[in-house]
Parts: structure tokens; sequence; C-alpha cells
């Protein structure tokens, strides 16, 4: 399948050179008609459909979704965004003064902000350990992020893949280290489902959200948390509704007090299957594969135009479908909005505490005329002093 083929099943402004896939995905044109097809469906019924058809259509998305993520489909709620997990979960975990909550210092900035807000309620700790970049080799980064271990390490909370880095973190080793330990593990995979391949069961942690609206491409406001069995019964409802002493409770205390949070609108999550589809029938496996290929191969030369170091290793235990390079800039934003504006390009220039990256995705619909666009206009840039 050619990439102009495959864009051909996108939405997305043909005037746009789309860098960016990695911030918010953007759905083929076959599961946004679902997905208009289920909120047409709403409209014409709504008391039936929220009231009778969601909590059926909701457990097959999960079902979907449970085998395509290898877990237990009880085991996984459907959940709007990351953020909306991240704060269910650390809300919920019991901590005291004094104990710590350790993550590294590539984390995304709205869970960064989530951790310090719970911290800073009962006087706990969140440590982000300073990551030595470049990344060397899984068993460096394991041990650079346990030195931060105390005996009040209370959790470890990890990407999975980075986003302002871009970087495919070694959460199994993270994980078995923890487990040897008795820490619990946290893993905010929300870049993950329909990028690399994730087997919950086999990963094996306590907790894990992941976004589905963005690399499986299922409308916005998909996401999951899921939350190890014999945990769940302590991870309390973020919004408390008529699932909480549910009238009629399901099987499960966690299934109700996570999926009924009042009125809204689910759709978006209820195109899972769909989108599974999607990919089985366009062989994404080839696809992402030769999207990482792209990815790769202009590495070194943005690497070089940048005069910016790479920051791990060029291979799939790192690098997925994006790539992250340090820049230099007098002005982030205005950089971002030159890049939109004027030369049409849709690309994250991101802040990530003193540093700034500039961020490239790649999906099928992507060619190297899309790298090459984006050369092209560093290099102007660079000579407008906009970039250094
Ligand atoms: C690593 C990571 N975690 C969490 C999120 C949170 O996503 P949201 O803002 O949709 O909750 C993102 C969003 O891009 C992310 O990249």
């Amino acid at each position: 399948m050619t990439a102009q083929s495959l864009k051909s099943h996108f939405l997305l402004n043909e005037d746009i050179t789309f860098l960016n896939f990695g911030s918010f995905g953007a759905c083929p044109k076959p599961i946004f008609e679902r997905y208009q097809a289920f909120q047409l469906e709403m409209e014409r019924d709504p008391v039936q459909f929220i009231t009778v058809r969601v909590a059926q259509y909701l457990k097959k998305s999960r079902e979907a979704l449970a085998s395509y993520i290898s877990c237990d489909t009880d085991d996984l709620v459907m959940v709007l965004n990351p953020s909306y997990a991240v704060n269910t979960i650390a809300k919920s975990i019991k901590m005291q003064a004094g104990d710590e909550i350790l993550t590294t210092d590539l984390e995304y900035g709205a869970c960064d902000r989530t951790w310090k807000f719970v911290c800073g309620q009962v006087g706990a700790k969140y440590i982000r350990q300073l990551i030595q970049l470049p990344l060397v080799d899984a068993k460096s980064f394991v041990d650079n992020l346990f030195a931060g271990v105390t005996e009040r390490t209370r959790l470890i909370f990890i990407s999975h893949i980075t986003s302002t880095t871009a970087l495919i973190l070694p959460v199994e080793e993270v994980a078995a280290r923890a487990k040897a330990l008795g820490i619990p593990v946290f893993v905010d995979g929300a870049h993950v489902p329909g990028h690399i391949p994730l087997d919950l069961n086999a990963l094996d942690v306590e907790y894990y959200t992941g976004a589905c609206h963005k690399w499986m491409m299922t409308p916005k406001g998909s996401s999951f948390m899921y939350v190890k069995k014999s945990l769940q019964h302590d991870i309390k409802p973020l919004v408390v509704s008529w699932g909480y002493e549910a009238l009629f409770p399901s099987h499960s205390t966690f299934l109700d007090w996570h999926s009924l949070n009042g009125t809204r609108d689910y759709t978006a999550s209820l195109c899972i299957a769909d989108a599974i589809d999607f990919m089985e029938t366009h062989d994404w496996t080839n696809v992402a594969r030769q999207s990482r290929e792209l990815v790769k191969s202009y590495a070194h030369t943005f690497s070089e135009l940048l005069a910016s170091p790479l920051l791990a290793p060029l291979n799939d235990d790192f690098i997925g479908q994006m790539l992250s390079i340090g820049i230099k800039t007098p002005d982030p934003e205005r950089l971002y909005r030159t890049f939109v504006d004027e030369y049409k390009i849709e690309i994250p220039v991101m802040r990530h505490d003193d540093k700034v990256y500039l961020r490239y995705s790649i999906n099928g619909f992507n060619t190297a005329e899309d790298l090459e666009v984006l050369m092209a206009a560093i290099k102007d840039l660079k000579m407008k002093g906009i970039l250094l």
C-alpha cells in the first residue's frame, strides 16, 4: 500500500505537511464515519442509547481492546484521556507525608503537574530522577532510574514512550526490577497502543493507561485505564455518579465506579473494534515498520543539520514512529507559529525544563518528501535566525 493511497483514507488538510501524528493522532474516514453513525444513532434515540445500548457497545469495545493489548476485559475501563486515568490513580494511591513517587525527568508535563498536586496535598515527594541522555542501553537506564529508589518509594511512574523526547523506555526491565523490590509500577502508555506492540499480561505492572485516539486512530476522547485485579478495590472514582452504590450493580465494582461518570458522549470509545479492523485490513504492522524506517533514515541528517546529538541508539528498542531533536531558538512559540503559518508544516516545538525539542512523527501517509520539506524549512529558518 503506497503512502498516497493511505493518505486518501485520512481527512487531513492536503495543504499541510503533517508531521505531528503524536499529539492527537488522526482518524481515518471509515472510523470517523462509524463514529458519526454512532452519534446519529444516539441522537435518534438518546434514552435507549445512553441507558441501555452504551453499556453493551462499551463491553464489545473493551473485549476488542483487551484482546488487542492482551489483558482481561474486566481489568480495563474506557476513560476520556490518559490525564483522567493518571488523576484517578494518583488520587487513590494511599500516601503519607514523606512518601515518594519516583519518576523520570522525561515525563509529560500534565502528568508531572498531577503528581505534584496530589503529593503536595499530603506532603509526599514527587522525585524526578535525572536521566542521562543520550540513552545507551536498557540496563544503564534502569540503573540510572533505580538510583532514585529509597525506603520511602511508594510507586514508580514512567512513560512507555516519552512525549517531548519521543523515546521508548525499557518498561519491561523497569517492571522486573521494581517487582524484585516490591515497588508498584504505573506506566503511562499514552503513545503506545497502535504504535508499538503491547502485552499487558506479560508486562505485569500494577497500573497502565493508554490513548486509543493517538496511534490507534479512534476519534478523540478514547483512552483506557488498566488496573491489576488485586488493586482495583483501592481505586476510587474520580467522578462519583450512579456507578457508586449502583442500584443494579454489575459483576465488577471497578467497572461500575469508573464507567458511569454522568451523561457524556461515549461514541469515540465505541469505535475501537473498527480501528483494530482498519489496522488489520491495511497491514498496519508493515505500515508501522516502514514508518519507523523512514523516521530512522533521516535521523542523522536532522541531528547534523541541527547540531544536536540523537537521544538514543537508532533501533526499535528506543525509537518508534517519532524522533525528537534538541534545538536552540530564541523564541520556541514563534518558531512553531512560523512552521505552521509560513511553511504549512504541522510539527511540535516543545519546551521541556530548560530544553526545547522539535519532534517529527511519521505514519503511513507520510513520505520522504515531507521530511525534505521540513529540512528545507529548517535551513531557511536558520538563515533567518529563528532557529539557531
Ligand atoms: C506521554 C504522555 N502522557 C500523557 C498524555 C496525556 O494526554 P491527555 O492530555 O490526552 O490526557 C500525553 C499526551 O500527549 C502524553 O504524550
